[in-house]
């Protein structure tokens, strides 16, 4: 309960003036809500989905944007608690590094719901559920994928340099996990280099440039953990002077409407769904945490997987 709904109830209670009409009308639910960023199509697809879906369900959204830094989201999860909002939510940057605040957070009895992506916590009732994909699950599908690619020239070795997300994200770590333990099972399939594009497409171009100027092995397929380091790196590859989706096969994740165009181009191979639109089923889920009805612990998002085929087709259909 906000501050003011209490002000409100204590004081017409102490006044007598209690009427029962205004019991019907509470104050609005408020939610702390702290986003990683702006960081992607994806991220801005998410925040557009969640300050609609508040204003649809009429929930008061306190929002903070972290600029993909940790501090500014521990201190935005401190003025929530400070401002005694009604459940918090919030898309870590990283995974570790959450006890201590959300500690403080149980200690005001305030519920919170992580989205989009996991902490690693000591306790893990430190949060009441969480509401997003499964990340590892999509860099399995993307080593699917090429698992089946490489089948059409099952003699031939292919060099895999990687494009990772931010570092300690949730997403960059399983992201990587799902997709080396699928490749795995091919010893043709090498992947060779690895580095951070922090989920941007400057990084992602500026780290390409640098795949590419090594020039020590022929770079077959580009594995990026997100579209729009993927973009980048096309800019990245096409500057080189090669055939982005023809002379490098790139895989990414995501699935906004900037990787369907780029396949519908001919440049970017396929691309592993992760959906953004988290708005309205998080509304759902804080209105049922704060009248402590019973919620899943894990809620994860059902996505497909988008090859270049199909990108003409479907481009119309996308709504991020
Ligand atoms: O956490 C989801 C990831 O974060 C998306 O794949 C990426 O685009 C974003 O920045």
């Amino acid at each position: 309960m906000t501050l003011n709904r209490r002000a409100v109830l204590t004081a017409t209670l102490v006044a007598g003036l209690f009427n029962p009409m205004w019991a019907g009308a509470a104050q609005p639910l408020v939610m702390g809500f702290s986003q990683v960023g702006a960081e992607s199509e994806w991220r801005t697809a998410n925040t557009a989905s969640i300050k609609d879906a508040a204003k649809k369900d009429g929930i008061t959204l306190k929002f903070a944007d972290a600029q993909q830094k940790q501090e500014n989201q521990v201190k935005a999860l401190r003025s929530f608690i400070a401002q005694k909002v009604d459940v918090i939510a919030f898309s870590p940057v990283v995974e570790s590094g959450w006890d201590t605040v959300l500690r403080e957070a149980r200690a005001a009895k305030i519920p919170v719901i992580l989205t989009d992506r996991a902490v690693s916590v000591s306790d893990p009732s430190l949060y009441v559920t969480f509401i997003g994909s499964d990340f590892v699950e999509e860099g399995r599908k993307a080593g699917r994928w090429l698992l089946d690619f490489a089948k059409k020239a099952p003699n031939a070795e292919l060099n895999i340099v990687e494009l990772q997300g931010t570092v300690g994200s949730a997403p960059a770590i399983d992201r990587k996990k799902g997709f080396e333990e699928i490749i795995a099972s091919n010893p043709k399939l090498k992947l060779s280099r690895s580095q951070s594009g922090d989920f941007t497409r400057a990084k992602g171009k500026e780290v390409m440039e640098a795949f590419l100027k090594a020039k020590d092995k022929k770079i077959d397929v580009l594995y990026a953990h997100n579209d729009d380091m993927a973009i980048g790196a096309i800019q990245a590859i096409e500057e080189a002077g090669l055939k982005p989706g023809k002379d490098i096969i790139i895989i990414s994740i995501d699935g906004v409407k900037g990787a369907f165009e780029a396949m519908v181009a001919g440049k970017l191979n396929v691309t592993v769904e992760c959906n953004p639109l988290l708005g309205p089923q998080l509304m759902q889920l804080a209105r049922d945490v704060v009248a402590g009805k019973p919620v899943a612990r894990r809620i994860t998002t059902t996505e497909g997987v988008f090859p270049a085929e199909v990108a003409a087709k479907e481009l119309p259909n996308r709504r991020y």
